[in-house]
C-alpha cells in the first residue's frame, strides 16, 4: 500500500485525519523520559492516529497563554500522555471558550478536551471521560481587605457574583438562583476567569466562585483572597467522544505511565510547587 492509500485507509476507518507530512507541534517536546514504552508504538510503519486536543486558556495553572505560547499542566500533561498512549500521537493544539468545548469535540473539531474539566453525570450524557488526574473543590473569591467574607454559598445572597460560563462554579450560582437564594440580576457570567477577577478587584462583583486550584494562583498575583471554600469532590479528567472508547483506553493508559515513570510527580512539581510563577524552561 502506498503512502495515500494508506492515510485514505486510516481515514475511512473513522479516524478523522488531516497529515501534513510529519508532526507540527506537540508532538513529543513536552515530556522528559524517553525509550519507557516496550511495545513499539512509536516505530515507524506502525498506524498511529493524529489527535487534535481542545482547551480554553485563562485557568491557571492548568492552561494559560505566557509569552505569546499556550502552556499549563494540563498541556504538559496531555502531551506526556499521549506520548505513552498506544497508537496515538498528537498534532496539536486548538483554544475554545470553555463553555463550547463539547461542542467542538461531539462535532469533531478537536478529539480530546484537556481543560481542567470536572467529571460531571451532566456532562457524561454526551461525552466520556478518563479516569480522573486531579482533585479540586469551589472557593469564594473575594477583593483583598473586603468586609464582605461569605462563608457559605448562601452568603452570596444579595451581592454581585461572577464565575466563568459553562463552569461547575457557574452550576453552583445558578443552584441559588433557581432556589431563589441569589436574584438571577447578582450574576455576572465571563467567558473567562481573568476577566472575572478584574472585575472583583474593580468592585464591580463582590465574589468569585472557581476552582480552588486555580482561586490559589489568584491569590498569589491579583489583590483577592479566599474567604471559604465549598465541598464539592470534583475530580478533572480528559473528555473524549463516546463512541471513541479505543482513545479513552490508550489515555488512560498513558496516565498510568506517566504515573508510573515519574513524569506526573515531576509536571505536579513544575506547575504547582513553587506558587504558580514557573517558567517553562528546564
Ligand atoms: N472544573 C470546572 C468545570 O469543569 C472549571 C473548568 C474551567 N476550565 C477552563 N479551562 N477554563 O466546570
Amino acid at each position: 500500500m502506498d503512502r495515500r492509500s494508506y492515510l485514505k485507509a486510516l481515514g475511512a476507518s473513522g479516524a478523522a485525519l488531516t497529515l501534513a507530512g510529519c508532526t507540527s507541534n506537540g508532538g513529543g517536546d513536552g515530556s522528559t523520559t524517553t525509550g519507557s514504552t516496550t511495545t513499539g508504538s512509536t516505530t515507524s510503519g506502525t498506524q498511529q492516529t493524529r489527535i487534535v486536543a481542545g482547551t480554553a486558556p485563562g485557568f491557571q495553572p492548568f492552561e494559560m497563554i505566557q509569552d505569546g505560547e499556550l502552556v499549563g499542566f494540563d498541556i504538559d500533561l496531555l502531551e506526556a500522555v499521549v506520548e505513552q498512549a498506544d497508537g496515538y500521537t498528537l498534532q496539536g493544539w486548538e483554544q475554545y471558550e470553555f463553555g463550547s468545548l463539547i461542542q467542538a469535540l461531539t462535532t469533531d473539531k478537536i478529539d480530546t478536551i484537556a481543560a481542567g474539566m470536572t467529571i460531571t453525570e451532566k456532562r457524561k450524557e454526551s461525552i466520556g471521560f478518563t479516569n480522573p488526574y486531579w482533585d479540586a473543590n469551589q472557593a469564594l473569591l473575594v477583593r483583598e481587605g473586603s468586609s464582605f467574607q461569605p462563608q457559605s454559598l448562601e452568603d452570596l445572597a444579595g451581592h454581585k457574583v461572577g464565575a466563568q460560563s459553562g463552569t461547575t462554579g457557574e452550576g453552583l450560582i445558578q443552584d441559588l438562583i433557581d432556589e431563589g437564594t441569589l436574584a438571577e440580576s447578582n450574576y455576572n457570567a465571563y467567558p473567562k476567569y481573568p476577566l472575572a477577577v478584574s472585575d472583583l478587584e474593580n468592585g464591580n462583583i463582590d465574589a468569585v466562585v472557581i476552582d480552588t486550584p486555580v482561586a490559589e494562583t489568584f491569590v498569589d498575583s491579583r489583590d483577592v483572597v479566599v474567604s471559604a471554600t465549598v465541598d464539592t469532590g470534583e475530580q478533572y479528567g480528559f473528555g473524549v467522544r463516546q463512541n471513541d472508547g479505543d482513545l479513552e483506553s490508550a489515555l488512560n493508559g498513558g496516565l498510568e505511565a506517566v504515573r508510573d515513570n515519574g513524569t506526573y510527580a515531576d509536571l505536579t512539581k513544575k506547575w504547582f510547587a513553587s506558587g504558580g510563577t514557573t517558567t517553562t524552561s528546564e
